[in-house]
């Protein structure tokens, strides 16, 4: 499915899939199958967080926090409202924007400053956005289980973060 201007009918295929590596490789044809013929970031963010909310099982919380004048700012997302502002270093998003590495929280309860947007949240992934070594953002999903997310996860989201980047301008207002 193309994504043209005007119809868009785009259908999330949910694949029976056996591994969580198979599930990501499916979900990396169906994101750069979504976000082909646009480079509009905040849309191509919105897209993607929704693929993602809709496709990955026993999540709460699916989107991006925008790297903004020092600080990160709440972008496009799916699940409850959440925190706006996060200072870098703060929390699980501003600790993976200050290390520009992917923070695996298996216990949310047991990282020392986690944000608590939605009281559901127990375990969680973030993934910062880089391009040319510049911080663009990060990526966070919640899950209400505990130790949802693994390794598999994390090499996963960093390849579908990579084909965000690589297929959205990197300007934005
Ligand atoms: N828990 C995050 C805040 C963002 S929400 O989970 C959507 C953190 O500690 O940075």
């Amino acid at each position: 499915m193309r994504n043209p201007n005007t119809a868009m009918t785009f259908q999330i295929s949910k694949q029976e899939t056996t591994t969580k590596p198979e599930m990501y490789s499916h979900l990396a044809l169906q994101l750069r199958s979504l976000l082909e013929g646009e480079h509009d970031f905040i849309a191509n963010a919105s897209n993607t967080a929704s693929l993602l909310y809709h496709s990955l099982p026993d999540l709460n919380w699916a989107g991006f926090y925008l790297h903004k004048e020092g600080e990160l700012v709440l972008g496009p997302f799916q699940g409850e409202p959440a925190c706006v502002r996060i200072a870098i270093g703060k929390g699980v998003c501003g600790t993976a924007a200050k290390l520009l590495s992917t923070v695996l929280v298996p216990n949310v309860d047991e990282f020392p400053g986690h944000i608590a947007c939605d009281s559901k949240s127990r375990s969680e992934i973030v993934v910062p956005l880089l391009r040319d070594q510049q911080l663009l953002g990060v990526l966070d999903l919640d899950s209400p289980s505990l130790a949802r997310f693994d390794d598999d996860d994390a090499r996963g989201l960093n390849e579908l973060a990579e084909i965000f980047i690589t297929m959205s301008s990197v300007t934005r207002e």
